[in-house]
């Protein structure tokens, strides 16, 4: 008999995964010298990171009846990857703060964290060919594609800071590239670790690219909502770079007068200062784009359900299920 899967258990499960994978990363980058190309890793890596994809790709694995113990060295192989993609993303973005504590370019320098995550790309791949599976060129293929992925997502959101008539389109096809590609890479690498068949990999695929759009635009939400230092970022960063979201660009259209000008100037001027930003959280207050982001998160989040319906381990599909519905409400 199946237990449910209730919202507890699948809490429990996240804890429990969560200080598994939180030590075998503690362990990863031992070696000392050179000090400023590995310390900058360690130092992200001790970050209160979420490790939202190196779960994902555990419970992928389970969720085609494969085992998580067999994918931990890829879902390890994701999580640096990804820290990789946030070291060259906030310089990049310019940003001071990440998880509440200096970024690595202002606790080192540019060059010391271009080069430590130059460093983690490699290591990643090192990690993903630790995995017992016969099925290595895929997983290298999946987390090249992934990479790959993320540099033209990046590109575009550079591209489309400049862009004046930046459309809620461009914007989509932004962040699946930017975010998704690698929420879905996790959940497809953890399929192959699995051995999943590959209608099973695409079941998993569609649901990272739902979860992975609906998890972005929260992202964008958090940065200028999240309560008082939650987010652990500046907070409003996104607007005072002038970064294109999709709370930004809807309420372009749902504003009129001077609301209007004053998000308008946003794109105009690339920006807007600091001591503006709650001007712009109030706007977002009374314009209604709050509840139509919402209900944009929820949208994706019921696609991602639906496409997984016909995974074979109904518990690990149920976990699946449950925790995209905890990061859709997520306020972390
Ligand atoms: C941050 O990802 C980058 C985005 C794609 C929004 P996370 O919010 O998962 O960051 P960590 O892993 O918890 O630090
Ligand atoms: C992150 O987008 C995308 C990648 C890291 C590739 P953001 O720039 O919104 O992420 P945060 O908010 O800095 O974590
Ligand atoms: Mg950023
Ligand atoms: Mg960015
Ligand atoms: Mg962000």
């Amino acid at each position: 008999m199946n237990i449910p899967v209730t919202q507890a258990l699948i809490e429990n499960k996240y804890r429990f995964s969560l200080s598994r994978i939180n030590d075998a990363l503690a362990s990863c980058f031992d070696r000392q010298n050179p000090v400023t190309l590995y310390a900058p890793a360690r130092y992200i890596l001790e970050g209160k990171g979420k490790r939202i994809r190196p779960f994902l790709t555990l419970l992928a694995s389970e969720a085609v009846c494969g085992s998580s113990e067999n994918a931990l060295h890829v879902a390890l192989a994701v999580e640096v990857l990804h820290n990789f993609t946030l070291i060259h993303d906030d310089i990049m973005d310019q940003a001071e703060l990440r998880h509440g504590r200096p970024t690595v370019h202002k606790q080192w320098n540019v060059n010391a964290a271009i080069l430590s995550g130059d460093m983690m790309i490699a290591y990643a791949y090192e990690l993903a060919l630790k995995e017992k599976s016969n099925r290595h060129g895929e997983l290298i293929h999946i987390l090249n594609d992934a990479n790959i992925t993320i540099c033209e997502g990046q590109a575009l959101d550079m591209e489309l800071e400049e862009k004046k008539d930046a459309t809620i389109t461009d914007y989509l096809d932004m962040i699946a590239k930017k975010t998704g590609r690698l929420i879905s890479a996790a959940l497809e690498a953890g399929g192959v670790a699995g051995n999943a068949t590959d209608e099973q990999l695409q079941s998993l695929v569609l649901f990272g690219e739902k979860i992975g759009q609906a998890f972005q635009i929260q992202d964008d939400y958090l940065d200028i909502m999240a309560e008082n230092g939650k987010s652990g970022k500046i907070s409003g960063g996104d607007i005072i770079n002038g970064k294109k979201t999709y709370l930004l660009l809807r309420s372009l259209e749902l504003t009129s007068g001077a609301d209007f000008d004053l998000v308008n100037s946003i794109i105009i001027n690339k920006g807007i200062s600091a001591d503006r930003v709650p001007e712009v959280k109030a706007i977002y207050e009374r314009c209604g784009v709050l509840e139509e982001t919402a209900s944009l998160i929820n949208r994706n989040t019921e696609e991602a359900l639906s496409a997984i319906d016909h995974l074979p381990y109904a518990e690990g599909r149920e976990f699946l299920k449950g925790f995209a519905n905890i990061l859709m409400k997520r306020d972390f």
